[in-house]
């Protein structure tokens, strides 16, 4: 029987991976975050329906019997930690080499995306980028200071004369950071979050030992994966499996399978390239939550099928935005939604060296007339296809992804069995199952707990 099982993001990221956790986190002992901070934005529906969002917290906090683990590899914003504990009664245990984020990472995070201008990255401000450099040049501060408070307020202070330096020597207009304000915050978080820093590698290994069921949930996805991702547009961590194993303290059998959770579309957030996205991101940007953006009409073309129509594309896309509530759960921004992609999910497959997907999303495409899946990439001049996403992504400014269009289907919600989809539903699975030869054992259609289908079983 499987003990131990990594969920990881095959797409740009917002697949849903939270959900999956959550419904596997049921049955497991321990769920832990290994890479990302609170760029991430997991929603979870708890038994009782209620939403909650959380962004560093693993998403076992949802379950008293979870044992959760903020791991080594992770960048750790305290306030962040604290809100999402809100309310919740969870075990928790942080790692003493976890990396610490602080106000001063913000502050550069938002003043290096200014200063680049039209070329931002389009980062989630959260100061991501800035804490991994810090990690990286080895200048970081670490967890396990939490444990000391003088030497914790003595860094923080010389940290933030250093940092003001910087920021005045590199960013002149920016608002100077200080100490006492900075450390006055942490102080009572350093103190509430003290008791549970530990050497989470030894806690996990001997929990490997003992048998126990651990879950490791990834954040971010593939696409945004620091090597293998769509560079420089990427997050600042390694997303895929190997990210699992460094930042855990692991070896290579702590694994023993690897679920990719993927989105019956695409969705992407921030800047970089996007194949089959359907209209400029100029125009998705203007989009607001809760403001209709599509009309009776163009609703008809979604449902009409008309793929001639020469809006089809960018009504259907505007539709499931509206749809699935395709907004960023941690910063608010419209996404950009395209068609499914195959290309990006054979890399995410062969880097991950993914056993099997979990789709999630399937009903947020119930009532769209005809779909489209992108199976290759066609070159604009020379019409040399290709189905392999190339690292140097910028070649992919002269191709054009090639569809495989298949008629949709009315509802799959509600539908806890594979055979009782509709037909078209289970021939969308089966086309990209077998497209990518990797079973879908898992599917999501719904948001609740329990709006799923589990085609095989996962522990
Ligand atoms: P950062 O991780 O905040 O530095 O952002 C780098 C890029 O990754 C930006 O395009 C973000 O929008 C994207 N990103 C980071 N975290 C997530 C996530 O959890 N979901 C989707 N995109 C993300």
């Amino acid at each position: 029987m499987t003990k131990r099982i990594a969920v990881l993001g095959t797409q740009w990221g917002d697949e849903g991976k939270g959900a999956i956790v959550a419904q596997l986190a049921k049955d497991a002992d321990y769920v832990v975050r290994a890479q990302g901070g609170d760029n991430a934005g997991h929603t979870l529906y708890q038994e009782d329906g209620t939403k909650i969002v959380v962004n560093i917290a693993p998403s076992g906090v949802i379950y008293p019997h979870v044992k959760n683990i903020i791991a080594n590899g992770c960048v750790l914003n305290l306030e962040t930690l604290a809100q999402n504990l809100n309310g919740l009664n969870s075990q928790l245990y942080i790692s003493d080499a976890a990396h610490l984020i602080f106000d001063w990472h913000k502050a550069f995070d938002g003043a290096k995306e200014k200063a680049r201008g039209k070329a931002s990255l389009g980062t989630t401000n959260r100061g991501i980028g800035p804490a991994y450099m810090d990690k990286m040049q080895r200048t970081g501060l670490r967890a396990s200071l939490l444990q000391n408070l003088s030497e914790l307020e003595q860094r923080i202070c010389s940290q933030v004369t250093q940092k003001n330096h910087e920021l005045q020597a590199l960013y002149p207009n920016s608002t100077l950071l200080n100490a006492e304000q900075i450390w006055a915050n942490i102080k009572p978080l350093a103190q509430r979050f003290a008791p549970y820093v530990t050497d989470t590698s030894l806690l996990l290994s001997q929990a490997i030992k003992d048998k126990q069921r651990i879950l490791f949930e990834g954040a971010q996805a593939a696409m945004l994966d620091i090597d293998h991702g769509t560079y420089p547009y990427v997050t600042s961590s390694n997303t895929t499996i190997g990210g699992i194993l460094t930042g855990t303290g692991l070896g290579l059998n702590a694994v023993e399978k690897v679920i990719g959770v993927a989105k019956a579309y695409s969705t992407r957030v921030g800047e970089g390239i996007f194949l089959t996205e359907t209209e400029p991101y100029t125009d998705i940007k203007k989009i607001t939550r809760g403001t209709p953006s599509l009309t009776h009409r163009e609703k008809a073309i979604v449902r009409s099928g008309n793929i001639d129509h020469q809006e089809y594309d960018k009504v259907v896309t505007r539709y499931i935005r509206e749809d699935a509530d395709e907004y960023g759960a941690t910063t608010g921004r419209p996404r950009r939604v395209g068609w499914l992609d195959l290309v990006v999910l054979r890399k995410a497959i062969r880097i991950n060296n993914l056993d099997s997907l979990a789709l999630t999303r399937l009903d947020c495409v119930d009532g769209i007339g005809m779909l489209k899946i992108c199976t290759g990439y066609k070159h604009n001049v020379t019409n040399e296809i290709i189905t392999e996403f190339p690292n140097n992504h910028s070649l992919l400014e002269q191709y054009q992804p090639v569809y495989h269009i298949m008629p949709g289907w009315r509802n799959s919600k509600d539908i806890r069995a594979f055979k009782e989809l509709p037909k078209d539903a289970r021939a969308y699975v089966k086309f990209i199952e077998q497209s990518l030869d990797t079973p879908i054992t898992l599917i999501k259609n719904g948001c609740g707990l329990n709006d799923y289908i589990e085609r095989k079983k996962v522990w």
